[in-house]
C-alpha cells in the first residue's frame, strides 16, 4: 500500500500547451453535454460515422446485454475506406508500412488499401466465408493484417485475430473454441533481425482442427514451408481478384471480432465486439483523446494487431478517421537500439501511443538514442496497458515529448473495446501517472466488497458504453459470472482504484488473478496448467511480481513428482525445460522470470494456495499473516530457495 498512497500524493499538474488547447478537437463542454444526455451525446458521435440505415433507438439494455444504435445498419469497412476515397482522399497515405529489414517500405494510400480489401474480400467470398462465419488471422505486423481485417468486416466475417507469439496449442485452442473455418497466416515474418516462422503453427493446430477449410498463406519472408491441400497462396487467390467489390450493410450489432484474452481460469475468453457501437467509440476516442487533425498529423501505434490495441487504434481507429498511420513490424532494438527514434523522424511522427513497458525500457537504455534524432514532429504522446509510474511518464515528458507534449494515459480493456478513461489532451492538467478521470459519456464507480462508492477500491463502470463487448463467445454463465456477479448491475473490471483529495483518479493494477507482463494480460491459472502439463510437476502456484521494466514478471513455484524430485530439483537445466514447456504451450511471452522448486506450496486449511504469500517471497518483502498457513515451515524452505536463486534467468 505505501506505493499506492505515494502516487495519491502527487501533486505535480501539466497543463495542456496552450496552442494545442486553443484548436482541440474537444473542449471541457463534452463533458457537460454528455452528462446532461449520455444517449444524445453518444448519437452525435455515431454520427460520425457513415450509416446505411439510421437506427431506431440509441441503446436497448437488458442487463448484462446492451445492443447500441438498434436497426441501424453499416460496414465497419466502407467507413474506414470507401467513404474517404469517395470524398476525395484517395490519394491520401493510410499506412507508412516500415518492416523490419533496413530499407523495407511500403506507403500504402487510401485508394490501394480499398482496391487491396476489395481484392481480398471477394476471395473469401470465392472461399465460401460470409456473413455468421469466423475467420483466424495469425500474421506479422504486414499490410495483410490489416487487409484480411477489413475484408472479413467488409464481408460480415468475424476475425479472429491471434498473436504471433502465441504458440500451435494456444493457435487450436482459439481455432476450435471460434470455429474458424479458414486462416490466414504467412511464411513468417522478421523479427530481431532473422525470419521467424509462422506456418508450423498453423500445420499443427490445422491438423487437430476439422473447422478450418482453408488456409492462405501470405508469402512474408521466402521462408520453406510445408504446404498441404488446404493451403493456398495469396498471391495465387487475392492477387488475381477484382480491385472493386460492392459492400453489403450489416446490422450495427453483427459481430466484428472476436479477441482471445485471458481470464481468472486456464481457459481464455472469446470477447465479443460488434460493429456499429464499437466504431462509434473507437472513432470518436481516437479523434479525441489524441487530438488527430487527419489532414496534418502522422499517427503511431506501436501495439501489435495480435492485441486489442493493434485492432482499435492501429486499425479500426485511425481508418474510420482517415489518419495517415506508421506501421512497423519489428523489434525496438532491431537495426538499432534507435530504431523507433529514426522512425519518428523519418515520418514526421506527431502522435505516438505506446506501452510503459516499452518506455521503461527506453529510459534503461539511455536517453543519447533519442537525444539523437529530431523528435520536435511529435505534439501528443499516449501510454496504454498498465500503469504508468511517474518517474516513466516524466522522463516520456521530458526526453521523448521535449517537455511540450501532453501524455495521454488511457485506461480500458479488451472488454470495454476503447479507451475509458483518460484525460484530454486540450482540457485536462494531468498529474504525472494517473489516467485523470473518465470520458465524457462513460460512467465509473469505486465502491467497496459490498457495492458501496468508496474513494478507494474497485473499479466498477455503472452504464453501458457503446463499445462494450457483447459476451464471452459460447459462454453466456461465464459472462454473466466474470463481470456482472461481483457488483449488482454493475460490470467489474477486475483493477482496483483510487480517488486523489483532487477527485483525480489512479488505476492501481489487476485484483485478480490476472497478471499484466508488458502490457500483456496472462492468466496465473494458464501458466499453472501448463507447468501440471508437464509430467515431473506434480503443483505449480504462479504470481505476477513487481519488475523494473515489464510492469509485473512471471514467477513459478513448483512442486515436482516424487520419483524424479531427486535428480531434477535443484537443476538450472530443468528450470530452462520448465520455461520451454510453457513456451510450447502457451507461447514465449508466458515464460516465468524465476522458477523455484520447492518441496511443498504454501497452503491454507483448506488447500488454497496462498498466492499473495507467495507474491510477497517473489518480491522479497517482509512477510504478511501466515497464521493461515496448514504448514508454516514451507515458507522458510521457500524462502532459502529465494535467496539461492537470485540471478535472473537468460530472458
Ligand atoms: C488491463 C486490460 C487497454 C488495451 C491494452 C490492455 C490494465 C490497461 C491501463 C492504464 C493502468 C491499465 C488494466 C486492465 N491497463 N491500461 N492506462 N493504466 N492499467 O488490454 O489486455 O485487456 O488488459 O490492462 O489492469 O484491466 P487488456
Amino acid at each position: 500500500m505505501t506505493e499506492l498512497s505515494a502516487l495519491s500524493t502527487e501533486n505535480r499538474r501539466f497543463d495542456p500547451p496552450p496552442e494545442l488547447a486553443a484548436n482541440a478537437n474537444v473542449t471541457a463542454d463534452a463533458y457537460d453535454h454528455a452528462s446532461k444526455d449520455r444517449l444524445a451525446w453518444w448519437e452525435v458521435q455515431a454520427s460520425r460515422l457513415q450509416w446505411d440505415r439510421g437506427w431506431d433507438r440509441v441503446l436497448e439494455w437488458q442487463r448484462p446485454y446492451a445492443k447500441w444504435f438498434v436497426g441501424g445498419e453499416l460496414n465497419a469497412s466502407v467507413n474506414c475506406l470507401d467513404r474517404h476515397v469517395d470524398a476525395g482522399l484517395g490519394d491520401r497515405v493510410a499506412f507508412h508500412w516500415v518492416g523490419e529489414p533496413a530499407g523495407d517500405r511500403r506507403d500504402i494510400s487510401y485508394a490501394e488499401l480499398l482496391a487491396e480489401v476489395s481484392r481480398c474480400a471477394n476471395a473469401l467470398t470465392e472461399l465460401g466465408v460470409g456473413r455468421g462465419d469466423r475467420v483466424c488471422i495469425y500474421l506479422p505486423m504486414i499490410p495483410e493484417a490489416a487487409v484480411a481485417m477489413l475484408a472479413c468486416a467488409r464481408v460480415g466475417a468475424a476475425h479472429s485475430v491471434v498473436f504471433g507469439g502465441f504458440s500451435a496449442q494456444a493457435l487450436i485452442d482459439r481455432i476450435t473454441d471460434a470455429d474458424a473455418k479458414l486462416v490466414i497466416t504467412s511464411d513468417g515474418g522478421y523479427r530481431r533481425g532473422a525470419p521467424s516462422a509462422l506456418k508450423p503453427a498453423v500445420d499443427e493446430a490445422v491438423l487437430q482442427c476439422p473447422s478450418v477449410e482453408h488456409v492462405l498463406v501470405v508469402r512474408r519472408t521466402g521462408q520453406d514451408v510445408t504446404w498441404t491441400d488446404k493451403d493456398l497462396w495469396w498471391s495465387d487467390v487475392v492477387d488475381r481478384q477484382p480491385a472493386t467489390h460492392q459492400a453489403q450493410s450489416f446490422d450495427a450489432e453483427n459481430p466484428l471480432f472476436l479477441l482471445y484474452t485471458s481470464g481468472t481460469t486456464g481457459k481464455p475468453k472469446g470477447i465479443l465486439h460488434t460493429t456499429g457501437g464499437y466504431l462509434t467509440q473507437v472513432a470518436w476516442t481516437h479523434w479525441a483523446v489524441f487530438d488527430l487533425k487527419p489532414e496534418t498529423d502522422v499517427y503511431w501505434c506501436t501495439a501489435d494487431i495480435g492485441w486489442v490495441t493493434g485492432h482499435s487504434y492501429a486499425v479500426y481507429g485511425p481508418l474510420a478517421n482517415a489518419a495517415t498511420s506508421v506501421m512497423y513490424e519489428g523489434t525496438p532494438d532491431a537495426g538499432g537500439k534507435d530504431r523507433w527514434w529514426s522512425i519518428i523522424e523519418e515520418f514526421k511522427v506527431s502522435i505516438l501511443y505506446t506501452a510503459p513497458t516499452a518506455i521503461r525500457t527506453f529510459m534503461k537504455w539511455g536517453d543519447d538514442l533519442p537525444g539523437a534524432h529530431d523528435l520536435s514532429s511529435l505534439r501528443v504522446l499516449g501510454s496504454v496497458g498498465e500503469p504508468i509510474n511517474p518517474e516513466a511518464w516524466i522522463w516520456y515528458r521530458d526526453v521523448i515529448g521535449g517537455g511540450r507534449c501532453p501524455i495521454v494515459d488511457t485506461w480500458w480493456q479488451t472488454e470495454t473495446g476503447a479507451m475509458m478513461i483518460s484525460p484530454l489532451p486540450g482540457v485536462t492538467s494531468c498529474k504525472p501517472g494517473s489516467a485523470m478521470g473518465p470520458l465524457p459519456g462513460i460512467a465509473v464507480d469505486v465502491v467497496n466488497d459490498a457495492g458501496e462508492s468508496r474513494k478507494a477500491g474497485f473499479l466498477t463502470l455503472n452504464e453501458p458504453w457503446p463499445s462494450m463487448l457483447r459476451g464471452i463467445w459460447g459462454d453466456e454463465d461465464r459472462y454473466r459470472e466474470t463481470y456482472w456477479s461481483r457488483f449488482e448491475g454493475r460490470y467489474f473490471a477486475g483493477d482496483g482504484a483510487k480517488w486523489d483529495d483532487d477527485e483525480v483518479l489512479w488505476l492501481l493494477g489487476r485484483v485478480d488473478d490476472v497478471m499484466n507482463v508488458s502490457g500483456h494480460r496472462i492468466s496465473t491459472t494458464e501458466v499453472e496448467s501448463a507447468l501440471v502439463s508437464h509430467p515431473s510437476v506434480a503443483e505449480a502456484a504462479v504470481v505476477g511480481a513487481n519488475d523494473a521494466t515489464t510492469g509485473q514478471a512471471i514467477v513459478a513455484f513448483v512442486t515436482v513428482k516424487g520419483s524424479v524430485a531427486d535428480d531434477v530439483s535443484s537443476g538450472e537445466a530443468f528450470a530452462k525445460e520448465l520455461r520451454d514447456h510453457v513456451a510450447k504451450e502457451i507461447g514465449p511471452i508466458a515464460k516465468p522470470r524465476q522458477i523455484l522448486i520447492t518441496p511443498e506450496l504454501p497452503k491454507t486449511r483448506s488447500g488454497k494456495i496462498m498466492r499473495r504469500l507467495l507474491r510477497d517471497v517473489a518480491e522479497h518483502r517482509e512477510l504478511g499473516d501466515v497464521t493461515t498457513l496448514a504448514d508454516p515451515t514451507v515458507v522458510n524452505a521457500i524462502n532459502e530457495k529465494m535467496g539461492q536463486q537470485t540471478a535472473a534467468p537468460p530472458a
